[in-house]
């Protein structure tokens, strides 16, 4: 199955590739395309985990060794290595892509592959925005969540002390290679997270027909329903993306729930996957929209049926106070203020100015 991201004026397309591959499938793929970018070097980069599951030569029997099989084809083959999760989105990781890029004499054409989930995605996006103004990237997504998500669409990021995501770039790959096989080793708590984002897409395409919608997931117990699963979501994602790749129009719906899933991610120290707390953020921003009258109980009553599926509602212990703290440091905050995406029972998805403290009074009501 493939899928094509076409751009607007401001992008180029690239294609998509969704299957279940092998690695002679992958190799290929990679191949065609670093002819085609007329590339001689690549460096992969990858989280610890994943490199000791996939690729680590220590290993007898690494299952995806990448990196072997594309120096035999003839490429100068390179690898970081970053720590797993949300720790690998720091300055000191992104300056050791871009010394071993430099060590390496990597230049423009050469490739950087992404072999992760949406952190590693996250910060190679922006290290091949910055390194030379711009070096080809392929993302190879790992995770669920960034098979349905970060992969596509082009934008990357790093955090800075307690911001989450405050420095990046837009910067499309040139290519993504989806391949469900890897969604084999994907921890459980992993995969909850990935229908986070999928709940987002969800509520993006069923809003106006909420009261009717039974938000219920699909199964991912084969590797069709997982392609037609993924290529659903992107269909979504590319559509907003592409007509607005800056973010300043209707891509922001792809926000939902996440000011407030950010502030609960950084109120935890990242203990709480991305996904999960997308989905907390999601419930959030419902009990605001039913509080202003945009919902009514059916539709937040929905919402939440859907998190319960992804998340145990139960032992939310959020302190609220701290979250408005957090809230204000946020990209989409001015002051006082914050623009946040809200489910709306007629307009579908809105987007509104509201005073931090008013979320705060309304969440600490509504959450007791
Ligand atoms: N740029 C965007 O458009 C965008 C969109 C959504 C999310 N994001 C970002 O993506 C990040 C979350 O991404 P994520 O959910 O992929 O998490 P992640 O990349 O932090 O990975 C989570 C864990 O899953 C492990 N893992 C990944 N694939 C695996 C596999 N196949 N087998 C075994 N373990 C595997 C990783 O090693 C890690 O331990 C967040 O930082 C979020 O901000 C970015």
């Amino acid at each position: 199955m493939q899928l094509n991201f076409n751009g607007s004026v401001q992008l180029n397309s690239y294609p998509i590739h969704i299957d279940a591959m092998n690695l002679d499938d992958v190799i290929d793929i990679v191949n065609q395309e670093a002819d085609y970018l007329q590339a001689e070097k690549i460096c992969i980069v990858t989280d610890f985990h994943l490199d000791n599951i996939y690729m680590n030569l220590l290993d007898e029997n690494p299952i995806f060794p990448i990196d072997d099989e594309l120096a035999n084809t003839g490429f100068f083959v390179s690898k970081v290595v970053l720590p797993a999760g949300e720790n690998a989105k720091s300055f000191s990781c992104l300056q050791q892509i871009l010394e071993a890029l430099s060590e390496n004499a990597f230049s423009r054409n050469d490739i950087i592959i992404v072999f992760g989930g949406g952190s590693i995605g996250d910060i190679c996006g922006l290290a091949a925005s910055l390194y030379m103004r711009g070096l080809s990237l392929i993302q190879m997504p790992t995770s669920l969540l960034s098979m349905i998500d970060s992969s596509v669409g082009g934008k990357n990021a790093i955090n800075l002390d307690c911001s989450k995501n405050l420095i990046g770039t837009f910067y499309q790959p040139k290519a993504v290679i989806i391949n469900t096989t890897f969604l084999k080793t994907l921890p459980e708590i992993e995969l909850s997270s990935a229908y986070g984002e999928i709940l987002k897409y969800k509520v993006i395409s069923k809003l106006k027909i909420f009261s009717s919608c039974n938000l219920s997931f699909p199964s991912t117990d084969c590797e069709k329903n997982l392609a037609t699963l993924i290529e659903s979501c992107l269909k979504i994602k590319i559509k907003l993306v592409s007509g607005d790749p800056l973010d300043k129009g209707e891509r922001r719906f792809l926000n939902l729930g996440h000011s407030l899933g950010h502030a609960i991610e950084t109120n935890k120290d990242f203990t709480i996957p991305h996904g999960i707390a997308v989905a907390y953020g999601i419930y959030l921003a419902s009990i605001i929209s039913k509080n202003k009258g945009y919902l009514d109980q059916v539709h937040l009553s929905d919402v939440k049926n859907a998190v319960k599926k992804i998340v145990p509602l139960d032992d939310i212990d959020f302190n609220i106070d701290d979250i408005a703290i957090i809230l204000q440091k946020d990209k989409k905050a001015n002051g006082n203020t914050i623009s946040m995406v809200l489910p709306h029972k007629v307009e579908g998805l809105i987007i509104e100015k509201i005073n931090i403290n008013e979320i705060a009074s309304i969440l600490k009501d509504n959450l007791k």
